[in-house]
């Protein structure tokens, strides 16, 4: 049975998208059979390897109309162990469309991955930036979340609400979910205030927080231009090796569990 994992964050361009594709990505290197689905009308993830949004393909918003099993959304990649489910809500009509039927059914997503979870090691959900509807809806399919920080202040002001989110979902709708863990992104080790929030965050969510850190890198702001992730475009470079540390250090504990 695959693990369903969230990347979530009310907090705007902390590096969820980017790490919900790298990630899923380094996971498929590792030889774990990888879903990445792109739970966002902003459609980052399609973008991401090559699917443009406004293409004409079966995509998320077609199974949420009911026109499709969310099977016949699924789509390989360039790569061995992945698929992904883009997203492709088109206009902001359909964006709504596409939050008013997730509303209406907040367990539509959980109960359909369900029948794909034994095809997958791991299933990714990219969430978009706000603790709504498509947010609750990926939480209520999830067994446990991810949470990106970048480290400024805000970011740390905001970690609150999101854990609160997460307490809130475990009480109504998913009580087995769990936090996975945080995971500093954009991070630039020469800064010194970076070095600061750096120790006050680990002082603060403790074991919680990924070992693996996510440097501010060029190689991970490449992604979305070169539309593969950061492995296919050079396996060495800095942010590749730390998603693949990353993706390392999920199925250790995994493993462990
Ligand atoms: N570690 C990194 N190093 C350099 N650039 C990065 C890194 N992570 C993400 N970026 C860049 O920062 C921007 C925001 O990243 P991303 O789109 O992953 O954030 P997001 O949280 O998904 O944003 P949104 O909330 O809009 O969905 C992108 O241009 C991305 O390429
Ligand atoms: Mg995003």
């Amino acid at each position: 049975m695959g693990k369903v994992v969230a990347i979530v964050s009310q907090k705007g361009g902390v590096g969820k998208t980017t790490t919900a594709v790298n990630l899923g990505a380094s996971l498929a290197a590792l030889k774990q059979k990888t879903l990445i689905v792109g739970h966002d009308p902003q459609c980052g993830v399609g973008v991401s390897f090559g699917i443009d949004h406004k293409s004409n393909g079966v995509g998320l918003y077609n199974f949420y109309l009911g026109e499709v099993p969310l099977k016949a959304t699924l789509k390989p990649t360039q790569m061995d162990n992945l698929d992904i489910i883009p997203c492709n809500v088109k206009t902001s009509e359909e964006e709504l469309s596409f939050l008013r039927i997730i509303s209406s059914n907040i367990f539509i997503l959980k109960s359909n991955l369900y029948q794909l979870r034994n095809r997958y090691d791991y299933i990714i959900i990219d969430c978009p930036p706000t603790l709504g509807t498509i947010t609750t809806a990926s939480l209520a399919a999830a067994d446990s979340f991810i949470v990106p920080i970048q480290l400024d202040v805000f970011s740390l002001n905001t970690l609150g609400r999101v854990i609160k989110t997460a307490k809130r979902i475990k009480n109504s709708y998913n009580s087995t979910l769990k936090i996975e863990g945080f995971l500093l992104t954009m991070v630039d080790p020469q800064v010194r205030l970076t070095r600061k929030i750096l120790d006050e965050t680990r002082k603060n969510l403790g074991n919680k927080v990924f070992k693996t850190i996510i440097p501010r890198h060029p190689s991970l702001a490449e992604v979305s231009q070169a539309r593969k992730p950061a492995i296919f475009i050079d396996v060495m470079a800095i942010g590749s090796r730390a998603y693949l540390q990353l993706a390392r250090e999920i199925i250790e504990s995994n493993q462990n569990l």
